[in-house]
């Protein structure tokens, strides 16, 4: 196996165990204090998993859509196919309900749903391994894309670069070196330095809990500061490029990724500072003409109120506006970095390019 600077540091987020036949993942709300796994049975659980993000990021939450239709479909009993495809499609239907902007969890399922229906006349056990197979082809896939991308990013970087970071795009969030954080990981590991802003992301402290976790964990020099903090740390020179993940990418290069990325992408420009998106071309929804196409997910307000305090650190009752993700116009993105290469402007053409 090849060597990373933080295998055997950060525990894998998704694990199928073949031998116990048992689904795990990493419960990353107990992040860093506790590394716990969580096995996943039933539609319930995975469905819960997901929506209360302890799986969370959007290849992270394919790959977990993967082996969830793969426990799924082990589940149902009798041997009637066009019962059996049913209940599996209304299995995905359920799943994908859970979180609204990442693309890949729809992905994913479709993936698995088209092997079910290309092996439906096959014997059960067959059309079982063939579920599998697929699921563990979708992980795999995720590492090789991540490794891809990771290489593609760090040809945009120097070694001594000063780079910001919002929410988490590391390996919790996807597969080995992440997308957002891959060149960064994959360039420590080769000896370079880099000096990185781990934005904290209210509400969900993902910057703090996962980023600079991974990051600290890895031997990188990260400094963690809050989100409003990112336009002093730019405007003191001390960042050369931004780097993001995405959970949606629309054809024209409108990009939606956890609340907070636009107004970086907004101070990244005003600063002159290259603002880099990266992530999977299954990240990449080509039916989604623009942003305004892309649908955000709001989340309970208690997460604002009172998440992660001891006590509400709000008025009780007050009205809460809390959106998920918000969209980055695609003129304020320098890049839009994929396993199949690096996209530049105009959007429209160079990420149809990649679908040809
Ligand atoms: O709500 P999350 O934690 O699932 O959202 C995470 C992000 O917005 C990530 O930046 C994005 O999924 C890319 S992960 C490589």
């Amino acid at each position: 196996m090849e060597k990373t600077v933080f295998q055997g540091t950060i525990p894998a987020n998704i694990r199928y165990d073949r031998k116990a036949e048992a689904l795990y993942i990493l419960d990353q709300t107990l992040l860093p204090g506790e590394e716990r796994e969580l096995r996943l049975q039933t539609a319930e659980e995975m469905y819960d998993a997901i929506r209360t993000l302890k799986v969370r990021g959007a290849p992270a939450i394919g790959v977990c859509a993967g082996y969830c239709m793969y426990v799924l479909a082990k589940s149902i009993r009798g041997e009637d196919r066009q019962v059996f495809l049913k209940k599996l499609s209304d299995y995905g239907v359920y799943l994908n309900a859970s979180r609204p902007t990442a693309v890949n969890l729809n992905w994913a399922i479709r993936q698995m749903l088209r092997t079910a229906l290309e092996h439906a006349d096959s014997p059960r056990g067959q059309l079982l391994d063939a579920l599998y197979e697929k699921a563990v082809e979708i992980h795999q896939d995720d590492i090789s894309k991540c490794n891809a991308i990771s290489e593609f990013g760090l040809s945009l970087l120097k070694d001594g670069d000063g780079l910001l970071t919002h929410c988490n795009a590391g390996p919790l969030a996807t597969s080995r070196y992440g997308t957002g954080l891959g060149p960064i990981l994959l360039g420590t590991e080769r000896g370079m330095r880099f000096r990185v802003f781990s934005d904290e992301t209210r509400p969900l402290l993902q910057g703090a809990r996962l980023t600079s976790y991974e990051l600290q964990r890895s031997g990188v020099d990260v400094t963690l500061i809050c989100d409003s903090m990112a336009s002093i740390v730019m405007k003191n020179g001390w960042v050369n490029a931004c780097l993001v993940g995405c959970d949606r990418v629309a054809a024209n290069g409108d990009t939606a990724n956890k609340i907070g990325t636009s107004g970086v992408a907004i101070l990244a420009k005003h600063y002159g500072i290259p603002f880099y998106v990266l992530g999977p071309t299954s990240t990449v929804d080509m039916d989604c003409p623009d942003g305004a196409h892309i649908p955000i997910e709001e989340r309970d307000g208690e997460e604002i109120r009172s998440l992660w305090y001891e006590k509400p650190m709000a008025p009780s009752g007050i009205k809460c506006y809390n959106p998920a993700f918000d969209v980055t116009d695609h003129e304020l993105i320098t890049a839009i970095v994929t396993e199949k290469g690096i996209c530049r402007p105009p959007y429209t053409k160079s990420l149809a390019a990649l679908f040809r």
